[in-house]
């Protein structure tokens, strides 16, 4: 199979381990545990923690609520133990803050407009529930073969191979070492991490249970693994499994989801949906242009495309949240990274979000659950992607949980934003195709990261007059940043915290659902490409 040309070109030390099937390229995938490794009769000899006993004192302290006893709250600044580093770019530049929804987590700050908000409940103020969306941690690529892989694969089956110099030397040895769609060892740390992190800040808030915790994950593999190790990290992983309710909701085309959306929504999906892509390729087209020039003149044998070089831009992205590191990183200048997140940002403005005719739609059947939930009453219609089997009844989707855990994907969140009029996101105007604009609102790497994370937190604060004359008041997180909610109606005053009355947010939030008409958006006819490129509220009305 290694074509003559391939082999003159490697050394012979780096050809000498590698099996025949394995030529630069190529795909290699582990296999552990390996075949005939466990032996139910090992089991004797190795008694569980409770057949050996003597397991010391194991009293648990009283539960912390740090959100509202520290002086401040801490900031997510690194993606330990990854490493993104290259000659390219300055120190002080963190290309993975430039990766859109494949870069790792991290405090956004001030990024939605509210430069003075802390996570840390204001002052004086006395947090009572907490509404989580989390997203899955870092995961594996999408299935399907890796189209810059099969590039230089298909060089080698026909016989040509290729050689590869300079910055693009490494290619010569290089296989694709990825798995598909599940997380990778970094993803499980960053959702035990926020499932700990949660249970520093919020754990108090379990004393307000009256049975065990129910949890909503979907079904995916990935989403229950995202689950299970925040769950791990916020009870423990010896206690987790006995600790709240696993509920895992089907996640398939043609069920109701309000986690995974797009499964009851045929406008989510087809033509509308590629309109991301494509608008994303055009601007591709502009700011890898010259891209390709540079990176052509390494490689023989392969002619290079704006869109395989960007493919080299995932795969910097994949392989570091992966497999810790890659050589990918090390291709690209500031300026590509700031162009391949823009990149991200059309994709997500135009397939899911502000600017997709489905955007607003997609996030409402969230929004119906989380109404609700503040206003403890049970549903009784499901005209959008709810599903009355689970939510029509308290068992499966109790109505008086101090916290609420609800894990999801990143456009679902993206959605989520629309529905719920966080228009302090679209402030900066539809997005343009050919350049990135000055102060640009619009930022998939704080809006839905690996690991991205919603929260409303429900609290009592006094009112001007102060005690007894206190209210409740919600707020949004997202990334420990805190979102204005001045596009809500009955919201629209500026609060530098992000509070709303809560009230006035539920009565907003109702106004919102009645507004957003979601057969019309996701079934409609009428609702079809190309639709104008300057929605901001994530619908259409021809
Ligand atoms: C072999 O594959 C490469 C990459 O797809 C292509 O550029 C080249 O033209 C092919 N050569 C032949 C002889 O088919
Ligand atoms: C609703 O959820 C139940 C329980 O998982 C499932 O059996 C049913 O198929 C779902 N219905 C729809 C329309 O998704
Ligand atoms: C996007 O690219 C297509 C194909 O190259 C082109 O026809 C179209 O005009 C471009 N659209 C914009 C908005 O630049
Ligand atoms: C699923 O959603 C559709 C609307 O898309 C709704 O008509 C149907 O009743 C829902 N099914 C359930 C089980 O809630
Ligand atoms: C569920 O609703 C029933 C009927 O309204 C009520 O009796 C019961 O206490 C509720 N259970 C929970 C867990 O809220
Ligand atoms: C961008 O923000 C800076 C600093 O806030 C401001 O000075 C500048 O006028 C803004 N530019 C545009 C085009 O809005
Ligand atoms: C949501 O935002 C849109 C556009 O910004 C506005 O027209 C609408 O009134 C808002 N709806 C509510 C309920 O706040
Ligand atoms: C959006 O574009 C359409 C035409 O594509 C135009 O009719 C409409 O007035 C525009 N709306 C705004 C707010 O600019």
């Amino acid at each position: 199979m290694v074509s003559a040309l391939l082999l003159a070109a490697l050394p012979l030390a780096a050809a000498l381990p590698y099996s025949a099937s394995i030529f630069a390229g190529s795909t290699t995938s582990a296999v552990f545990p390996p075949p005939g490794a466990t032996s139910a009769s090992y089991d004797e000899y190795f008694p569980d923690a409770v057949e050996v006993g003597f397991a010391g004192p194991t009293p648990t302290g009283a539960e912390p609520e740090a959100i509202q006893t520290a002086p401040a709250s801490p900031v997510k600044v690194d993606a330990y133990p990854l490493v993104a580093d290259g000659a390219m770019y300055s120190p002080s530049f963190n290309p993975m803050r430039y990766w859109g929804n494949l870069s790792p987590w991290f405090s956004v700050g001030g990024a939605f407009g509210l430069p003075e908000a802390s996570p840390q409940v204001p002052s004086g103020c006395e947090l009572t529930q907490v509404h989580i969306v989390q997203r899955h941690g870092a995961r594996y690529p999408t299935s399907g073969t890796n189209e810059f892989a099969a590039l230089l694969q298909s060089t080698v089956a026909n016989g040509t191979g290729f050689t590869a110099k300079g910055p693009l030397e490494f290619l010569n040895t290089w296989t694709y070492k990825l798995g598909a769609e599940i997380l990778t060892p970094f993803g499980r740390q960053q959702l035990y991490d926020l499932g700990s992190t949660s249970k520093v800040q919020y754990g108090h808030l379990l004393d307000g249970f009256t049975q065990l915790p129910v949890f909503r994950t979907t079904s995916e593999w990935r989403m229950v693994q995202s689950a299970r190790n925040w769950a791990a990290g916020f009870f423990g992983l010896e206690e987790y499994p006995t600790s709240y309710y696993e509920e895992i909701i089907i996640e398939e085309d043609g069920y109701n989801n309000t986690l995974v959306p797009w499964d009851d929504c045929n406008n989510a999906n087809g033509d509308l949906y590629s309109m991301g892509s494509w608008y994303a390729n055009n601007w591709t087209e502009v700011y890898l242009k010259n891209t390709v020039t540079r990176l052509q003149q390494y490689i023989d044998g392969v002619e290079l495309t704006t869109s395989s070089v960007s493919e080299m831009q995932d795969l910097c992205a994949y392989e570091t949240v992966s497999i810790g590191y890659s050589k990918f990183c090390e291709l690209f200048t500031e300026e590509e990274w700031r162009g391949y997140q823009y990149a991200n940002d059309l994709d997500f403005w135009y397939a899911d979000g502000p600017g997709n005719p489905a955007g607003a739609a997609q996030g409402i059947g969230y929004v119906q659950e989380l109404l609700a939930r503040l206003t403890q009453t049970i549903m009784t219609e499901f005209d959008t992607t709810t599903n009355g089997t689970l939510d029509g009844n308290n068992i499966t989707f109790p109505l008086n949980q101090p916290i609420y855990m609800d894990a999801t994907h990143d456009t679902t969140i993206a959605s989520i934003a629309v529905a719920m009029n966080f228009t302090s996101m679209v402030a900066s105007g539809p997005l343009p195709v050919d350049h990135i604009p000055d102060n640009l609102s619009y930022n998939t790497q704080h809006i839905a990261p690996f690991a991205a994370h919603l929260v409303g937190q429900v609290m009592t604060c006094p009112a001007s007059g102060g005690p007894p004359d206190s209210a409740k008041y919600i707020r949004w997180l997202l990334n420990d940043g805190a979102v204005p909610l001045t596009g809500i109606k009955y919201c629209e005053e500026l609060n530098k915290d992000g509070l709303c009355l809560l009230d006035n947010f539920i009565k907003g939030m109702q106004e919102r659902v009645a507004e957003v008409d979601f057969q019309h958006d996701c079934f409609g006819d009428d609702v079809e490409v190309p639709y104008p490129d300057n929605l901001t509220n994530g619908r259409y009305i021809r």
